[in-house]
């Protein structure tokens, strides 16, 4: 089943609970929880104290992506019970299978993102222990930026090695997904489909999360 994780990055922050309402009404599976700390991006977003004041206010697990440096610092403050994936980055981690291992220790899903730019051998070595690896398709900080084509041969090349090695991680593409490139995405291999500003920003926020679902489920 594909799965598409609506970033609140993109939302309205000053009605967060109505816009996150509509992208549960629309059928979204997730909420990506963007998280950058001004250092790891060039961007400051919000911290785990925005996320917990959705916990009870909607059903959807937290998929949290954390852009920012010494991640270990802050993982504990994003374990909730609503928290079903916290994704560090490798760029970011001096001692990733440490933070991998700290993640799972948590009682949540761990994830490892890769930035454009970052070859998928940085997973040799890690790939048997994460559920999930993020490649990013824009370079992170913003929303609302431009897909990087490249991503899709490399979510390609990745999804080859997880049928190779008999693995069973999910693989997540975030940044610049529109209705356009979406199924493109998808049957590259890709199992969660991060979109912003394209569900946010849309005029009926409700409708464009049922015209992502559809366009998902039917590839
Ligand atoms: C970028 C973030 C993305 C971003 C996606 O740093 O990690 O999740 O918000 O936004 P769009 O879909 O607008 O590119
Ligand atoms: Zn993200």
């Amino acid at each position: 089943m594909k799965k598409l994780a609506p970033s609140i990055l993109s939302a309205d922050f000053a009605a967060l609970a109505e816009d996150v309402a509509a992208i549960e009404k629309g059928g979204a599976d997730l909420i990506h929880v963007d998280v950058m700390d001004g250092h790891f991006v060039p961007n400051i977003s919000f911290g785990a104290d925005v996320m917990k004041s959705l916990e009870g206010r909607t059903k959807l697990p937290f998929d949290v992506h954390l852009m920012i440096e010494n991640p270990d610092d802050y993982l504990e403050d994003f374990v909730t019970p609503q928290t079903e994936y916290i994704t560090v980055h490798a760029e970011a981690c001096t001692h990733l299978n440490r933070t991998i291992q700290h993640i799972k220790s948590l009682g949540v899903k761990a994830g490892v993102s890769l930035n454009p730019a970052t070859s998928l051998s940085v997973l040799d070595y890690i790939v048997e222990d994460v559920d999930m690896v993020l490649l990013m398709s824009v370079n992170p900080g913003f929303g609302g930026q431009k897909f990087i084509p490249s991503v899709l041969e490399k979510t390609r090349e990745l999804a080859e090695v997880r049928r190779a090695e008999g693995l069973d991680f999910e693989i997540e593409i975030d940044g610049g997904a529109t209705l356009d490139n979406v199924q493109e995405i998808v049957s590259a291999g890709v199992d969660i489909v991060v979109a912003g500003s394209a569900v946010f920003k849309a005029p009926d926020i409700e409708e464009r999360t049922k015209e992502f679902v559809s366009k998902i489920v039917n590839v």
